[in-house]
């Protein structure tokens, strides 16, 4: 596209940030609108990373200095968010998950489709060179067939934590917020939707999933462990096991490590040095260059319904209802 891709960022929290530290050291993008519910908050976002400051979300929506909006406010808000910045004719890169339930999904991605902007779920992972690097041994056949996934993403936050993410009406609790990660690694390692799924947690006091043992299986008998959580910090690393080999990734979701892969029998590990890359500049870039293909290619919007539709299993299989839940 001529000149700079314009973004209007809707909720500039704590992502928003390093969306906007991406945008600036990205090759392809500028910061055009930014809309908080409280009109301060833009401007203290705009004095940082540039653009224009407005005071309601609908405003950048709106703007007709925008070319598509990064969607950076709690899960609850993004598909519907995303239904409005396509009617509105923007280009759409929502952050993670992209709604609560599969049949909003749906919706939110029909709407980008009918108007015939981009739509792209916003999993860092995917987007990243790493990523790919990992993939391409997957499929060099060194590890052998791939017979066994351990993932884990969680984090040690306080039982008492006042944040947005343990209201349960907004998605709150592990899946949701970090156990849609090894869910959709696995998914991308394996291909497809498993066959089979199991979640198994406590609720927390208000209904939470505060941390939880997931397990999926795929044809061919391919099975995935997974672990997620915001109450218990975990190692947060991805191990894939094959007939021939195993590989380890130590920061599969910032990416920033390389990886090793060791074959049966051997003691020795391989190092493999991982391609650096800004994560969110990245990121900006990839969405920036796949619009005139009409959609990014390591993270589709099949692969969002894909991983949502299994998040809606997870959450039958282990009692996680969330209010409004057909
Ligand atoms: N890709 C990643 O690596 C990554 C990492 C962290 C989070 N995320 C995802 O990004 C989203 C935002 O996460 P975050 O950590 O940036 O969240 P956050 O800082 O708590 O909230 C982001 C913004 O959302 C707006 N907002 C709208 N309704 C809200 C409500 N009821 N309560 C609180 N804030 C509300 C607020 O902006 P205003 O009030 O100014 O409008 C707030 O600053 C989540 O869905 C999360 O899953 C992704």
């Amino acid at each position: 596209m001529a000149g700079r891709f314009r973004w209007g960022i809707v909720g500039p929290g704590n992502i928003a940030r390093k969306f906007g530290t991406g945008v600036l050291l990205s090759e392809t993008s500028e910061v055009a609108v930014v809309g908080s519910r409280d009109l301060g908050r833009s401007e203290t976002f705009c004095a940082e990373f540039g653009g224009r400051a407005v005071g309601s979300y609908d405003e950048v929506l709106g703007a007709e200095d925008v070319d598509g909006v990064y969607i950076a406010t709690p899960h609850h808000l993004h598909a519907e968010l995303t239904i409005a910045a396509a009617k509105a004719g923007k280009n759409v890169l929502c952050e993670k998950p992209c709604a609560l339930r599969a049949e909003d999904a749906a919706r939110a991605i029909e709407a980008c489709q009918a108007a015939g902007v981009l739509f792209c779920e916003a999993y860092l992972y995917r987007t990243h060179p790493l990523t790919a690097q990992v993939m391409g041994v997957v499929h060099s056949g060194k590890l052998g067939v791939i017979r066994h996934i351990a993932a884990e993403f969680a984090f040690g936050a306080a039982d008492d934590w006042q944040n947005v993410r343990t209201v349960l009406e907004y998605g709150g609790g592990g899946l949701m917020d970090v156990g849609v990660y090894p869910v959709s690694y696995a998914m991308m390692v394996f291909g497809g939707e498993p066959k089979r799924v199991s979640y198994l947690f406590e609720k927390s006091e208000s209904g939470y999933d505060g941390w939880a043992s997931g397990s999926m299986i795929f044809d061919g008998g391919r099975t995935v462990s997974f672990g997620c959580g915001i109450h218990v910090q975990m190692e947060n690393r991805v191990r894939i096991y094959g007939t021939h080999g195993m590989l380890d990734v130590s920061r599969p979701w910032d990416c920033t490590e390389g990886f090793r892969v060791k074959s049966h029998g051997s003691d020795d590990w391989e190092e493999i040095e991982g391609i650096k890359a800004d994560r969110f500049g990245n990121e900006v870039d990839v969405f920036v260059r796949s619009l005139d293909q009409g959609f990014v290619a390591s993270m589709t919007p099949d692969d969002s319904l894909a991983v949502i539709r299994t998040l809606d299993r997870l959450r039958i299989y282990g009692g996680l209802d969330f209010p409004g839940d057909p």
